[in-house]
């Protein structure tokens, strides 16, 4: 009998690799919707195109009668909960929603697993993640933040997904489940929404060398991120369920980039080379061949309170779970690059 496996929020980047990962693994795979996506719905129907293997629930993060109803229904033996609100700058806007979607829909899929009988046989993983350790003076990450290193969000969402890892800590710790936390710093790739700044600029460098856009605008170019693929990540994300303890990982690659690397090196990617000039929002990047302004400062995209860096130490992850990445940094932007050279040609 193959094992079953549950997948909130399977939509989205990390879903759709991990939905493919577990299929290729020989998992029944199920992955939650948020309701009234009717069967007829364009959206529901290219996820359907996408990925045929899995099997479309209906269920809103907020709605614990749906996730205790999959629970029975399913009986899974894994649930990845990836399921939230997950755009930092976003969360600013709703606060509320990310709350109760990001920090209090984790306890949903908890109960709804408890309410089903299941928490002594489904495991659960809670996709926690770097923001929750904020890179304040305080707590500068020196050689990576490690799963011992203190919190301190930074943004609606931080303060959502803490919650989310304090409550799957105190399942655990409760009811002796196997729940567990992947800590995962930024991982990126051709599934990346284009509202996330990787995916912004390998998208605008691709349109800008195919003529199709002028200019790429960004917010704070020299926060830092520990960046790497979403393939390698999803699974680090299996492994983390299939250990004898249940325990809590970080998954890193343990180097760090500013935002401007990621664009120099993305432009460079197309043969363009830049220049920069000014400072602060005034700053401007030129193609050097053309003396074109490419790229500009808008200070729409800066946010209220920002985490200058982040830098994981993944060796907790690779010494237990023998994870690790087939992609580096140039690697990836490479990655993203072309693909989106190749989707906009
Ligand atoms: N999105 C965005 N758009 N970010 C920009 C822009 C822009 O135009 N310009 C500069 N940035 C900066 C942000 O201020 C931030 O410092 C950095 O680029 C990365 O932003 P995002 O790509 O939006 O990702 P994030 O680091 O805030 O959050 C991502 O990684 C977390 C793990 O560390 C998300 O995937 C989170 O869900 C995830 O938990």
């Amino acid at each position: 009998m193959s094992k079953k496996a549950l997948i909130t929020g399977v939509a989205g980047q990390d879903g759709g690799h991990l939905a493919k990962l577990l299929h290729e693994k020989g998992y029944e795979v199920y992955g939650t919707l948020r309701g009234q996506l009717e069967a007829s719905h364009p959206r529901y129907q290219a996820i359907k195109e996408e990925m045929p293997y899995v099997n479309i629930v209906l269920a809103d993060m907020t709605d614990i009668s749906a996730l205790t109803r999959a629970m029975i229904e399913i009986q899974p033996d894994e649930v990845y909960n990836l399921a939230a609100i997950s755009h930092v700058g976003y969360s600013f806007r709703d606060p509320l929603l990310t709350a109760d979607l990001t920090g209090k829909g984790v306890l949903n899929v908890l109960e709804a697993i408890r309410l089903a009988g299941l928490e002594k046989t489904a495991r659960f993983y809670q996709a926690s993640t770097s923001e929750m350790f904020g890179g304040l003076d305080y707590n500068r990450p020196g050689d990576g933040y490690t799963e011992d290193s203190p919190f301190h969000p930074r943004s609606p969402y931080g303060v959502a997904k803490l919650y989310g890892y304090w409550i799957t800590k105190n399942y655990r710790e409760s009811y002796g489940m196997y729940a567990v936390s992947g800590i995962l710093f930024n991982h990126e790739g051709e599934r990346r929404g284009p509202e996330f700044v990787t995916r912004k600029i390998s998208k605008a460098v691709a349109r800008i060398k195919l003529g199709k856009q002028e200019l790429l605008e960004l917010g704070n170019l020299d926060s830092k991120r520990d960046w790497g693929y979403a393939g390698d990540y999803v699974e680090g994300m299996w492994r983390i369920l299939q250990q004898d303890n249940p325990n809590d990982y970080v998954l890193a690659t343990g180097e760090t980039h500013t935002i401007r690397e990621f664009v120099e090196l993305a432009f460079k990617e197309v043969g363009i080379e830049l220049s920069w000039d000014g400072e602060g929002v005034n700053e401007t990047a030129t193609d050097v061949a053309t003396g074109k302004v490419v790229l500009r400062i808008n200070p729409e995209f800066f946010r209220p309170a920002e985490v200058d860096i982040l830098l994981g130490n993944p060796s907790k992850a690779e010494t237990e779970l023998g994870w690790e990445r087939k992609v580096d940094f140039p690697g990836l932007v490479k990655l993203m690059v072309e693909h989106d050279l190749a989707d906009n040609s």
